[in-house]
C-alpha cells in the first residue's frame, strides 16, 4: 500500500472543502502539459494554414483564445493553490493542536527517557499539522505529476511509439538519480541527529542566562566552546561530503537532461522531415521541452518531498501511538493512607535497580520525613508516588486502591508537591500560584494566604499590578526573581491546592537559614491536617516528623521517630551528628 495515504483521510475529515478543491486543481493541472503541447501544435499548424490560405481566421482566433485561457489558468493555479493551502492550515492547526496537547499530557513519562522517542516528541509537538499537510500536499503533487506523465504518454502514443518509449526511459533514469540523492540525504540526517541535539544543547548554554553566568565567571566557557567546535566539525564534515555527493549527482542530472533534449529534437525533427508530423509538432516539442522534462523533474522532486513527508508523517503516527499513562482509572478511594508494598524500580533503558523492595505506610494525618545520601532514591520514590513511572514490581496503594487504578481527578485531590526541580513559569504571580487549581484562579484571598504561608507575600507588593505582575523576563514588564523567591512560589502553589497529602522534596534548598527555620514551623502548622512527605538533607527538619525513613541501598533501612533512630545509633545518627557538629560552638 502507498505509504502516507491516511493523510488524505485525515485531511478530508478535518478540512473537507479545501481538500476537495485540491483534487479539482489536481485534475486540471494533470492535463495541462499535454493540453499546452496540443494547443501550440494546432496554433502553429493553423497559423501556417491561414498564411497558406486554407484555414480561415476564425479557427486561428479560436486556438489563440483557447491558449489564452490555458495561460490564465496556469498562472492563477498558484494563487488558488495558496488560498487553499492557507485554509487547510487554519483548519488543521485548530483541530490538531488540542489533540496533540492532549496526547503530550498522556504520554508515558518513560518515553522521555529514550533519546529517539524524545526526538520524535520534540519534532512533532512544535507543528504537528505540518507532518500531515506536507504528506497530503506531496502526495497530491506526486499524483498530479504522475497523471500529467500518463497524460503525456497517452498523447505521445497517438503520435509515435518510438518517441513515447524514449520519453518513458529518460523519465525513469531521471527518477532513479534523484531517489539516490534523497536517500543519501536522509541517511546523513539520521546519522547526525545525535550531533545536532548535542550542539543545540551546548548552544543553549551560551545563550541562557544562568549557565552562561556561571560559565563566564568560573572560566568554563572555553572548554564548552571547544566541545561545541568538535561537534560542529563533525556536522560540517558530513555536510561537505553530502554536498559533494549531491553536486556530482546534479552534474549527472544535467548531462542526462541535455541528452534527453537532443533525443527529443532529433526524433521530432526527423518525423517532420519524413512527413510523419507537422511543423507544429516540432515547434510544440521545442517550445514545450521545459514543461515536458519539467514533469519528470517535478515528479522526482515531489517524490523526494513525499519520501521526506512520509518519514515525518511516520513520526507523527509513532507519536500518536506512543504509550500513554492509563487515565481510565475508575476507582474512587477514601484517601486515608498511602502504602508502598515491596516496590522495585529501575529507570527505563537502565540496568541499575534504584529501589529494591521499598515498603512503608503514610497515614492521612501523619508527617514523615525521608532521608538518605545523594542518589539514594528519595526523589525516585516521589516520582513513583506521583505516577510518573510505574514500579517494576510491587504495588503502591492510595486508600485501598492501586495508584494506577485511581480516577485521575482523585489523583489530583490526593497530592500536591514541591519537586526538587520545581517549575519556574514566566506567567503572572496569580497564574503561578493557582496553576494546578485554575477554577480558583480569581480567589485573591486564597492566593494571598497561600503566598503568606509560603512567605512570599512581599512579591505582591513588587508591582502596582499586585497578583497580576508578570514573573520572569519573558515580557519587558516582568520581574526577575531569585532562586529562593521561585521556591516560595512553588510552595505557595502546593499549599493552594486542597490536596490530602503534600510532598516536599528539598523544599527549602534555596531559602536562607531564617526563612528555612520559619518555613518548617509553617509546615508544622499548615500541614497539621494533611499527610506529608518531606525530603530534606537538613536533618533538623526531620526531627519535626512523626516518623523518619532512612533510604539506603534501595531499601528502607531505618524507620522510627527522631529519638528512636538516635538511640538505634546507625546511619541516621551518624548523619545527624555530623550535621549537628557544624552548629556546635567551640
Ligand atoms: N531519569 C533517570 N534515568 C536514569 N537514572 C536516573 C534518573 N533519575 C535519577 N536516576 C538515578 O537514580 C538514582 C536515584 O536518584 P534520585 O534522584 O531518586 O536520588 P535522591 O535520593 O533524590 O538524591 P538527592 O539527594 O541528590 O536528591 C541516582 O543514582 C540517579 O542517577
Ligand atoms: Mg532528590
Amino acid at each position: 500500500m502507498i505509504k502516507g495515504l491516511e493523510s488524505i483521510g485525515i485531511m478530508y475529515k478535518h478540512a473537507k472543502i479545501p481538500a476537495l478543491l485540491t483534487f479539482v486543481l489536481m485534475g486540471l493541472s494533470s492535463v495541462m502539459v499535454a493540453a499546452q503541447i496540443h494547443i501550440t501544435r494546432n496554433l502553429v499548424d493553423n497559423a501556417q494554414g491561414f498564411i497558406s490560405g486554407y484555414v480561415v481566421l476564425s479557427v486561428v482566433g479560436l486556438w489563440v483564445l483557447i491558449s489564452f485561457f490555458v495561460v490564465i489558468f496556469s498562472r492563477s493555479n498558484e494563487f488558488f493553490g495558496t488560498l487553499i493551502d492557507v485554509s487547510i492550515r487554519r483548519n488543521l492547526t485548530k483541530k490538531f493542536m488540542p489533540m496533540v496537547m492532549g496526547k503530550l499530557n498522556r504520554i508515558d513519562y518513560a518515553c522521555f527517557e529514550d533519546n529517539k522517542t524524545h526526538d520524535i516528541i520534540n519534532r512533532i509537538s512544535r507543528a504537528p499539522q505540518n507532518s500531515v499537510i506536507s504528506c497530503f500536499n506531496s502526495l497530491i503533487a506526486f499524483f498530479t505529476g504522475l497523471f500529467s506523465l500518463f497524460g503525456l504518454i497517452i498523447y505521445f502514443m497517438t503520435i509515435s511509439t518510438q518517441f513515447t518509449l524514449m520519453y518513458i526511459i529518460m523519465t525513469i533514469i531521471y527518477c532513479a538519480l534523484i531517489a539516490t540523492r534523497t536517500k543519501s540525504h536522509f541517511e546523513m540526517q539520521n546519522k547526525l541527529a545525535n550531533e545536532v541535539r548535542t550542539i543545540n544543547y551546548l548552544d543553549s548554554l551560551f545563550t541562557q542566562k544562568h549557565p552562561l553566568t556561571e560559565l563566564r565567571v568560573f572560566g568554563g566557557s572555553p572548554y564548552i566552546f571547544k566541545k561545541w567546535l568538535g561537534h560542529l566539525e563533525i556536522i560540517l564534515k558530513n555536510h561537505f561530503n553530502q554536498n559533494l555527493k549531491t553536486g556530482l549527482l546534479q552534474l549527472i542530472n544535467i548531462i542526462v537532461l541535455c541528452i534527453w533534449a537532443a533525443f527529443m529534437l532529433l526524433l521530432s525533427g526527423n518525423m517532420v522531415i519524413n512527413g510523419e508530423q507537422s511543423v507544429g509538432f516540432f515547434v510544440a516539442v521545442l517550445a514545450g521541452f521545459g514543461s515536458i522534462s519539467g514533469i519528470a523533474s517535478r515528479l522526482v522532486e515531489n517524490f523526494s518531498a513525499y519520501l521526506n513527508a512520509v518519514l515525518n508523517f511516520g513520526n507523527f503516527k509513532k507519536f500518536m501511538e506512543l504509550p500513554e499513562i492509563d487515565l481510565s482509572g475508575k476507582k474512587e478511594t477514601d484517601l486515608s493512607e498511602i502504602r508502598f508494598e515491596d516496590v522495585y524500580f529501575k529507570y527505563p533503558n537502565t540496568e541499575n535497580e534504584i529501589l529494591k523492595g521499598v515498603s512503608f505506610t503514610l497515614k492521612q494525618d501523619e508527617r514523615i520525613s525521608i532521608v538518605g545520601k545523594n542518589g539514594a532514591g528519595k526523589s525516585t520514590i516521589i516520582k513513583l508516588l506521583c505516577g510518573l513511572y510505574k514500579p517494576n514490581s510491587g504495588k503502591i496503594y492510595v486508600g485501598g486502591v492501586e495508584l494506577s487504578d485511581l480516577e485521575p481527578s482523585i489523583m489530583r485531590k490526593t497530592f500536591s508537591a514541591v519537586f526538587q526541580d520545581f517549575g519556574q513559569y514566566s506567567i503572572t504571580l496569580r497564574e503561578n500560584v493557582a496553576l494546578y487549581d485554575t477554577d480558583n484562579m480569581e480567589d485573591d484571598e486564597k492566593i494571598k494566604s497561600s503566598l503568606k504561608y509560603a512567605m512570599g507575600e512581599d512579591l505582591i507588593k513588587k508591582s502596582d499590578l499586585g497578583l497580576d505582575v508578570q514573573l520572569g523576563r519573558l515580557e519587558e514588564t516582568g520581574i526577575d526573581m531569585s532562586g529562593g523567591q521561585w521556591q516560595r512560589i512553588s510552595i505557595a502553589r502546593a499549599f493552594f491546592s486542597d490536596s490530602k497529602f503534600i510532598i516536599l522534596d528539598e523544599p527549602t534548598a534555596s531559602l536562607d537559614p531564617l526563612a528555612e527555620c520559619k518555613m518548617y514551623e509553617v509546615f508544622l502548622n499548615v500541614l497539621k491536617n494533611k499527610g506529608s512527605i518531606t525530603i530534606s538533607h537538613r536533618l533538623a527538619s526531620a526531627k519535626m516528623a512523626d516518623r523518619i525513613l532512612v533510604i539506603s541501598n534501595g531499601k528502607v533501612t531505618e524507620e522510627g521517630s527522631h529519638d528512636e533512630l538516635m538511640n538505634l545509633n546507625r546511619e541516621y545518627r551518624k548523619m545527624f551528628d555530623a550535621q549537628a557538629d557544624w552548629y556546635r560552638e567551640g
